[in-house]
């Protein structure tokens, strides 16, 4: 939800143009997560006055605007320091348009100007509070009473540093968020801080910093404005300044470059060298020295922030030689199943290990029932495993889309084990339904792709699914990874039940071979590129299967859905006689999953059931099944494995499927129109 990214040079030359490039490119990194319009603000050539660039749209329109309208003369002039802020957006209050784009401002001279990723939910009252105090609001973000609120504290406390204004200006709002801060009153300083919403900071130097670790700053004021109070006076309202206690050492650098980003793909061609804030953390720069700031000490607050160096690359944010990131995380499958696994999976001892949670696992053992907790796919990988963590944990196991886990107060206990499912770490459903169960006293575990993402960094334990980035806002590769994390947490969970120990060794060995099944699946592209050619001009695309194939059905519905905009659904075979039927005739485009496994003759009879209402599906079976192609002359054949890791290699025609419909139908497929990768609002 929204992309931030701000880059300050300080005693780093750089031209106004340079600045530019490099929030251009740091916005095109941070597209996945909103895409409906963007906007940059710098320096005024003069460094007397902000410039903003705001455009609808994707951020290549952001750039050509920029390039019509910066290119040459005084912006290709070296600057010393500088610092700009950018914002690519998904919307949430107001329409996609450049009265509603970031930056926001608070004034006609352009004194602050803030980008905001989240919803500020208290913004009415905010609004209220200022409109009485004159102020005039251009647009109908929530974001815009930030910006002003700021100004309204600069102008009310004229001696406060431009850090505690912004702090002054947090404790005002509720919600979640993160925001980056740039002012025309203080020249060559940044602040920015995050509540519930991700912020990172990159840090460049010429040498190493000599110290590891950013010293954390404690303030302790807490008061709220009221909205009433003074407005009709015209007497300026008091607040309490914070007061830090204890001392900044400041970092002995001199030339050095920060950037400011909602997640690390946008500063890893730069640095990889990273602080993850943390909720309520304030980071300011001020002459080329980085302090981070809370505003209250609680007990359990580090003393300092540490650098973390990542280990992504650079390679695995670009999309190579495939025209999309979706078809690139499609076939880095084969490889990121094996990742997963990677040092956990011992296939010639037949163990594993969990080094996330190992510690935990005589507690999990212990437990009342297994919680599993998602969105989207994320909920449909717990789906998936869901038959198999019953059968080797002989535990009860529910799994909750966290949303309506949430709506309905679920009653949660102390011995409760609750898994939080989440690509990005940071899907605000998933991580409110975390601090739910957290509050509860139950033990949880979070199952993530992002290292340093909220979700990782709120559980007690957990497993990184090591997926590697995942930037198309249609998560595959991430699913396969999640399902195979689970998978393996079953195996553990089983390591000394003999009676399950044949059931176990059969899932380590076709775990083994998985990697050269999913190149074999993928080699079935062409042919469904073929079906995709069949399908794409129709409304609609029913996918049906059972037993460990209903959760892929689930996923491949969605592929279709949020790809191509058409309406699929995935049927239960099971309930397809309980309404579905209906809807089946010679013209509805039927898929249906037919394998060889414990439920195959019940979806031999829903086959039948299709194929005797005109249905002609196309199947998904094993290979060489020639008893049940003879029902279709539209199959994909896919290698033979055991029952509960099918849902591997039978939703990767789904994937592969979608895409091409999607491609067929001129959708954009890594930015699907009204979505974001990563759901920060809830
Ligand atoms: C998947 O294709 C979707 N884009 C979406 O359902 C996603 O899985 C969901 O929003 C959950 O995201 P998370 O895994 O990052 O928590």
């Amino acid at each position: 939800m929204c992309g931030i990214f701000a880059y300050l040079n300080y005693l780093t030359p750089k031209s106004r143009q340079e600045v530019l490039d490099l929030l251009v490119t740091g916005l095109k990194r941070l597209e996945y997560r909103g895409y409906d319009s963007t906007g940059v603000a710098i320096d005024s050539p003069d460094n007397k006055n902000i410039v903003m660039v705001k455009r609808t749209g994707k951020v290549k329109v952001l750039e050509e605007a920029i390039q019509e309208h910066f290119s040459g003369g005084e912006y290709s002039e070296p600057v010393l320091t500088h610092i700009g802020i950018a914002h690519t957006r998904w919307a949430t209050h107001g329409v996609p348009c450049e009265r509603n784009s970031h930056p926001h401002r608070s004034d006609e001279g352009n004194g602050f100007v803030v980008v905001h990723n989240g919803i500020i939910t208290n913004y009415n009252d905010v609004k209220t509070f200022l409109s009485k105090r004159g102020y005039e609001f251009e647009s109908d973000t929530d974001t815009e009473v930030f910006a002003k609120l700021v100004h309204h504290l600069w102008k009310t406390h004229p001696t406060y540093s431009f850090r505690e204004l912004v702090e002054q200006a947090i404790l005002q709002v509720e919600g979640a968020f993160a925001i980056a801060v740039k002012s025309k009153h203080f020249p060559g300083e940044c602040v920015a801080s995050r509540r519930s919403s991700p912020l990172l900071v990159g840090i460049k130097t010429k040498t190493r910093l000599a110290t590891d670790h950013i010293p954390i700053l404690y303030g302790k004021d807490d008061k709220k404005l009221n909205p009433d109070q003074d407005a009709d006076s015209g007497k300026q309202q008091v607040l309490p300044r914070s007061e830090s206690t204890s001392e900044f050492m400041p970092l002995e650098e001199k030339e050095v470059e920060y950037f400011f980003a909602s997640d690390a793909s946008a500063v890893i061609e730069h640095t990889n060298r990273v602080i993850y804030l943390e909720d309520d953390d304030v980071a300011a720069v001020r002459d080329g020295t980085l302090s981070i700031h809370r505003l209250k000490k609680s007990l359990d607050d580090p003393h300092a922030r540490e650098i973390t160096t990542l280990k992504m690359e650079i390679q695995q944010i670009m999309k190579g030689n495939y025209d999309y990131f979706m078809q690139k995380e499609i076939f880095e499958q084969p490889d990121s199943v094996v990742n997963t696994m990677r040092g956990r999976v011992r296939f010639d001892g037949n163990a594993i290990v969990l080094g996330g949670i190992k510690d935990y696992i005589p507690e999990i053992k212990r437990c009342r029932r297994l919680m599993l907790i998602g969105c989207g796919t994320s909920y449909h990988s717990a789906v998936a495993t869901r038959q198999l963590l019953e059968e080797l944990t002989e535990l009860p196991v529910m799994v909750e889309l966290a949303s309506d886990f949430l709506d309905r107060n679920t009653p949660i206990f102390r011995d409760d084990v609750c898994f939080f499912i989440s690509q990005s770490g940071e899907t605000a459903d998933t991580l409110m339904a975390l601090r739910y169960c957290k509050q509860r006293g139950a033990l949880i575990v979070g199952i993530t792709n992002t290292v340093g993402s909220s979700i990782c960094r709120e559980s007690h334990c957990g497993v990184h699914i090591n997926a590697g980035p995942e930037i198309g806002v249609a998560s595959t590769k991430a699913y396969t990874s999640q399902f195979i994390s689970l998978v393996m947490f079953a195996l553990v969970m089983s390591e000394d039940r003999l009676s399950l120990q044949q059931r176990r060794l059969e899932i380590l060995q076709a775990l083994s071979k998985l990697a050269d099944q999913i190149r074999a699946v993928l080699k079935l592209d062409s042919k469904v590129q073929e079906l995709a050619k069949d399908l794409y001009q129709h409304k609609s695309l029913l996918i049906m299967g059972r037993g460990y194939n209903f959760a892929t059905c689930l996923e491949g519905a969605l592929k279709v859905k949020e790809l191509t905009y058409m309406h699929s659904e995935g049927i239960m075979a099971g309930e397809l006689k309980h309404g579905p039927l209906a809807l089946v005739d010679d013209s509805m485009p039927v898929l249906m999953i037919v394998l060889r496994d414990p439920v195959y003759v019940k979806c031999m009879n829903a086959l039948q059931q299709v194929t005797s209402r005109k249905g002609c599906p196309i199947i998904i079976c094993e290979e060489g099944d020639e008893e049940t192609q003879a029902f279709s002359s539209r199959h994909l054949e896919i290698p033979r494995t055991v029952d509960c890791l099918q849902g591997i290699l039978t939703v990767i025609p789904m994937q592969l499927l979608s895409y091409h419909i999607a491609v067929l139908r001129g959708c954009d497929v890594d930015c699907p129109r009204n979505l974001a990768k990563s759901v920060t609002v809830e």
